[in-house]
């Protein structure tokens, strides 16, 4: 008894200290980025008049461009830190043979959440540095991304400012130049679970995150995607398969028994009833900006989809901070966009991706609550 007791004193006391430094870590991002908020209004204040002026503004108190009317210094910050997730895939996290939290996940009704919550440090620091679910680790590669998020709304839109501190370059050894995509230093993804989704809300993004997409373990080839026209049109996919969700395949391989290929990309419904799911708003709507302040506005279903839905956006580095702010309606009725309204409690996540990575590369939130001026949720969107 006496050892147990030692035992569980010196688990309360590792779990008291892992507390401790990510709030101090939290509270060191904080200060970093008030400290680049200061530079920025400074240098706005420095110019007369002209260019910077709205980077500093983004940066700053102001609302900028894209939320020139949103007074950011009101809004509530949530700190979230997003993790490398490596290969784990959505038959990753389901088969018991991988993970340890597969039955309590598909049976029990349990959110990734339920039982990471508190060591996502750990898991990312982990998986970053190479193993079984990260075969080509890039070396220097940090495991977490602490970042600042904001949201708002006035009456007819949503708007979303995430901050973090830049990482500096590692390169990946696996591409020529080091930079999956040159163009791009970073890119932020916010993805909002629709309904009729299997685990959407406990989940997140993992719905849509299989086995057999771009970079991961059972990527089909360029040349098989080739040999299955019919498939390959409908989704139009040349070299890999992009996300997809689960219910847009007449069945996906979980467990993977007898050497099977995980995943389903091959197994598509017919157009007709993908055309029904997107109608019953069974989809993951995703928001994407781009390193330049560009967006694309579109949905995950039985492939990436651009709808060219509205969606405004801006990003910079600022004093060795990121700041992108982003904005949309907050119901535009299109097709492949998630209505937001009052009342209604939403799963999102959140995906950054640093220093020029691209595809499964990138820091990832679990699944997160959304919800428009509730306190209970996790980001709660302020009325201005
Ligand atoms: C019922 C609890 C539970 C739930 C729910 C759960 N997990 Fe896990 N998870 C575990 C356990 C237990 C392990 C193994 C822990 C270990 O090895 O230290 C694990 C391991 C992992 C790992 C590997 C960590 C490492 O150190 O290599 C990842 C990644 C992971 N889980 C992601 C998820 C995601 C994503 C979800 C939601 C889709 C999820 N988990 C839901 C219990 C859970």
């Amino acid at each position: 008894m006496a050892s147990l007791a030692r035992i569980e004193a010196k688990e309360a006391g590792e779990a008291e200290a892992a507390k401790a430094a990510q709030k101090a870590q939290q509270e060191a991002v904080q200060t970093q980025i008030a400290a680049a908020v200061d530079a920025a209004v400074a240098e706005e204040r420095a110019k007369s008049e002209g260019n910077g002026a709205s980077q500093a503004a983004a940066a700053g108190d102001g609302g900028g461009n894209v939320a020139p009317d949103i007074d950011w210094n009101s809004v509530a910050a949530t700190d979230l830190t997003l993790f490398y997730p490596g290969q784990a895939s959505f038959e990753w996290v389901q088969n018991g043979k991988t993970h340890g939290g597969a039955r309590p996940l598909t049976k029990g009704g349990d959110a990734c959440t339920t039982c990471h919550e508190k060591e996502i440090e750990a898991i990312g620091t982990k998986i970053v540095a190479g193993g079984e679910i990260e075969p080509t680790p890039i070396p220097g590669k940090r495991g977490t991304i602490n970042a600042s998020i904001q949201a708002a709304h006035d009456e007819e839109s949503l708007y979303v400012r995430i901050q973090w501190p830049d990482g500096g370059h590692n390169p990946a050894p696996f591409v020529d130049g080091g930079k999956m995509d040159p163009d791009n230093q970073i890119k932020v993804a916010m993805m909002i679970t629709g309904t009729g989704i299997e685990m959407g809300e406990t989940t997140g993004c993992w719905s849509s995150c299989h086995a057999d997409n771009t970079y991961m373990p059972f990527d089909p080839g360029a040349e098989a995607i080739a040999a299955n026209a019919d498939v390959a049109a409908q989704l139009e996919a040349k070299e890999t398969i992009t996300k997809y969700l689960t219910e847009s395949r007449t069945k996906v391989e979980v467990k993977g028994r007898r050497g099977k290929a995980q995943g389903g990309w091959d197994k598509l419904k017919t157009a007709d009833e993908i055309d029904q799911l997107l109608a019953d708003g069974t989809f993951l709507d995703l928001l994407r900006v781009y390193a330049d302040g560009t967006a694309s506005n579109g949905y995950l279903l039985d492939r990436r989809v651009a709808n060219d839905g509205e969606m405004s956006a801006e990003a910079n580095l600022s004093g060795g901070v990121w700041t992108v702010v982003f904005a949309r309606p907050l119901a535009s009725g299109a097709p492949g966009d998630v209505p937001l309204e009052p009342g209604k409690t939403y799963t999102v996540g959140f995906a950054i991706h640093d220093d020029f990575a691209a595809a499964r590369f990138h820091h990832v939130t679990l699944n997160t609550s959304f919800a428009l001026d509730d306190d209970a949720a996790q980001i709660n969107v302020i009325k201005q």
